[in-house]
């Protein structure tokens, strides 16, 4: 079994450009299927997550090459609406899949997504969404079948929580429903943003993206389109952490600081200068890092849910208490166990995490818990004094590319052992 084994204690020092986005990738290669023809995906990052996203759609008929940084989906031969539970059970952001096919051959039919190690992830906003605008969708056994054809129509879709998945999946559905679609209550992060571009790139008439209320005019004839994927922001936020929890110096570029506003202002509170010019953030950290003011995750512009864990290896080594609230997901505390085995000082209830600053974090034997999970306690081994191994490295592969090498060129050492 392989995993990491980080000498912690070494700065991070220089300039990395960040990977494209997971979190944008997902949803637009799910969205090449709209458009027949060759559309080609640059800037997408090789990952275990893209990798699965890629076998749905050669599964599914499509011819799919990488080329270096890019990736061509040629979508022109679609001809299987059906993704079998292998391939779901791979990646749980497949339902993706669900919008898309729909909108291209007015069917669609997969397993319902597993569960998952951040709590349960239902999937009933998705549903209810494409039920507004006219799919017949029956769930049987673990299977969910999904009709629609000439009755679908666009309409309004109210969102109880702004959903990221469920915006999404409304936003490709609605492109093959004839008339408008209203999205109300629709999540605002940069990635929902970067998915309306991709539409627009193959024809498609969204606007709205970045705010609550997202329009999509549909039924148009879309064409294959190329398109290059926004930097991945939660990536960057790693570095940066990563930076901070060593007393580095680094340059994060590829990532419009923007989107990193919530995480930049905690980091400043908590002691770091930090410097935002064109796509790039310029980090400087001498000295331990403070406690700040509550963080609570939020849907954006809130703090990101998934940076909480990353966010809170770097204070665990630092001075002062920190008091953390994970308001979008029901278990995600499951790095607090390993980043203890370190020496943190971190007391859980409910959905509030106290996190007081030892100083300085020891290294030991851990096992990544999740995606975001895994990548916080490299955060922590990076920091800490001696050697740390990171073990269930399958976790941090669906999220990072080439991450030890990445985090060497910086000066860390880590390296992957079997
Ligand atoms: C996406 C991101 C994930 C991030 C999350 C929140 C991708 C591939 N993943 O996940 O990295 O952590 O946004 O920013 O983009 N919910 C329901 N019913 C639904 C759908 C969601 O109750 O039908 C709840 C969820 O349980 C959760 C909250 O809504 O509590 C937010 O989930 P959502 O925004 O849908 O997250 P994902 O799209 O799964």
């Amino acid at each position: 079994m392989s995993y990491y084994e980080i000498q912690g204690g070494r700065p991070l020092e220089g300039r990395l450009t960040v990977q494209g986005a997971k979190n944008s990738v997902l949803p637009i290669l799910a969205a090449a299927l709209l458009a027949p023809g060759r559309s080609v995906i640059h800037n997408c990052p090789d990952l275990s997550d893209v990798s699965a996203a890629l076998d749905i759609l050669r599964l599914l008929g499509c011819r799919v090459e990488r080329e270096g940084e890019a990736v061509a989906v040629d979508a022109a031969g679609l001809k299987c609406a059906r993704i079998p539970e292998g391939l779901m059970r791979q990646m749980r952001s497949s339902v993706i899949f669900l919008g898309a096919l729909l909108a291209r051959l007015g069917e669609a039919e997969l397993s319902y997504p597993g569960g998952c190690e951040l709590g349960p992830r239902p999937i009933d906003l998705h549903l209810s969404a494409l039920r507004t605008l006219g799919a017949e969708i029956t769930e049987e056994q673990g299977n969910l079948r999904c009709r629609g054809g000439a009755w679908l129509r666009g309409g309004e879709i109210c969102l109880s929580i702004p959903s990221v998945g469920a915006t999404e999946n409304a936003m490709l559905a609605a492109c093959g429903c004839p008339g408008v679609t209203t999205i109300v209550g629709a999540a605002r992060e940069p990635e929902i943003v970067d998915l309306q571009n991709f539409l627009r790139a193959i024809g498609a008439r969204v606007t709205g993206a970045g705010g609550s209320r997202v329009f999509v005019a549909g039924g148009r004839p879309l064409h294959p389109a190329r398109y290059r994927v926004m930097g991945d922001r939660i990536a960057a936020a790693t570095y940066l952490c990563a930076a901070a929890a060593t007393g580095g110096q680094v340059e994060v570029a590829g990532v419009e600081p923007g989107a990193l506003t919530a995480l930049l202002t905690c980091l400043e509170q908590a002691g770091c200068q930090l410097t935002a010019a064109g796509d790039a953030v310029r980090l400087t950290c001498r000295g331990p890092l403070r406690s700040i003011s509550p963080v609570r995750t939020a849907p954006y512009p809130g703090f990101p849910t998934d940076a909480q864990a990353i966010l809170m290896a770097a204070l665990a080594g630092g001075e002062g208490a920190t008091l953390f609230v994970e308001n979008i997901f029901d278990s995600r505390y499951g790095h607090v166990d390993e980043l203890r085995r370190m020496g943190a000082d971190i007391c859980v209830a409910g959905r509030a995490a106290m996190v007081t600053g030892v100083g300085r974090l020891h290294g030991a034997g851990v096992r990544s818990p999740d995606l975001r999970g895994g990548a916080a306690l490299v955060v922590a081994a990076l920091g800490a004094e001696g050697t740390s191994r990171v073990s269930q490295l399958h976790h941090i592969r669906r999220g990072y590319e080439r991450f030890p090498e990445c985090l060497r060129a910086l000066g860390a050492s880590i390296w992957e052992r079997q």
